[in-house]
């Protein structure tokens, strides 16, 4: 809990209006040229299975995501070690940088599946999914765009909430998958996947 606050405080801080205003998507551009890109992708659409897209992310949420990384709260090893020590600069930069981006969907993308689409679109209506994520699934403040991001990312990191092993700032995730077998969830994840 004191971690919780802790984090929570630092990620107020970086969404102040002064920090806001010295966030450097071009100065962002060259931290992400030297570490980033090879993995999330040059213009942060990822090519690469199980790394998410960057590309118009909300920057809160970028920034909210790095600080639970560089915290230890939320566990990738890759990630925990890129975010180490990461002063709020470089990360605000970083987050400013990313959100800037045009979203998209990654080049390998796989076809439609019109059953497992049309199965998706009925199971994520009811559990209002859009009513935090808005209802393009383009996200807000700390709520991740999920439209057209990576298929098997957004399948895995559903299934990590559902068992509790995704670590956010808060536990809304793990309630809005409870229940959802792993059937549903890669509905889920194709419709997600197939927006633009
Ligand atoms: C060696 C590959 C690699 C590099 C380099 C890398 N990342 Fe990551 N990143 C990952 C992986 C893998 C994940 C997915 C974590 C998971 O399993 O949930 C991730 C997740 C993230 C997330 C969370 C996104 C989401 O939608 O949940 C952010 C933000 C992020 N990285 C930012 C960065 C930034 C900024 C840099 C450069 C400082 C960077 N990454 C460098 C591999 C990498
Ligand atoms: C009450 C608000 C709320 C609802 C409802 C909600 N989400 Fe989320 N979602 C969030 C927040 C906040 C996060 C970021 C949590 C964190 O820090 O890990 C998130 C994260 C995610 C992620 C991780 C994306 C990434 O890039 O790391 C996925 C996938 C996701 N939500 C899918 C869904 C789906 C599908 C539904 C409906 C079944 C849903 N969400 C309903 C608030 C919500």
């Amino acid at each position: 809990m004191r971690l919780l606050a802790l984090v929570a405080a630092a990620v107020l801080a970086a969404a102040t209006p002064e920090s806001a205003l010295a966030q450097d998507a071009r100065r962002g551009a060259e931290l992400a040229a030297q570490s980033c890109v090879a993995c999330h992708g040059e213009n942060g659409r990822s090519q690469t299975e199980d790394i998410p897209s960057l590309a118009g992310q909300p920057a809160d949420f970028i920034t909210l995501q790095m600080i639970l990384f560089r915290e230890g709260i939320r566990q990738v090893p890759p990630m925990n070690d890129f975010a180490a020590n990461m002063p709020d600069r470089d990360i605000e930069d970083l987050a400013a940088f990313f959100a800037s981006l045009r979203p998209g969907p990654p080049e390998d993308r796989r076809a439609r599946d019109a059953a497992l689409f049309a199965a998706g679109q009925a199971l994520i209506g009811p559990r209002n999914c859009g009513v935090c994520h808005v209802a393009d699934f383009g996200g807000r403040a700390q709520i991740p765009r999920i439209a057209a991001q990576r298929e098997e990312f957004l399948a895995r990191s559903m299934i990590e909430y559902r068992e509790g092993r995704r670590a956010g700032a808060d536990t809304q995730m793990n309630g809005a998958v409870v229940g959802l077998s792993n059937a549903d969830i890669a509905a889920i994840a194709h419709y997600l996947a197939q927006q633009d």
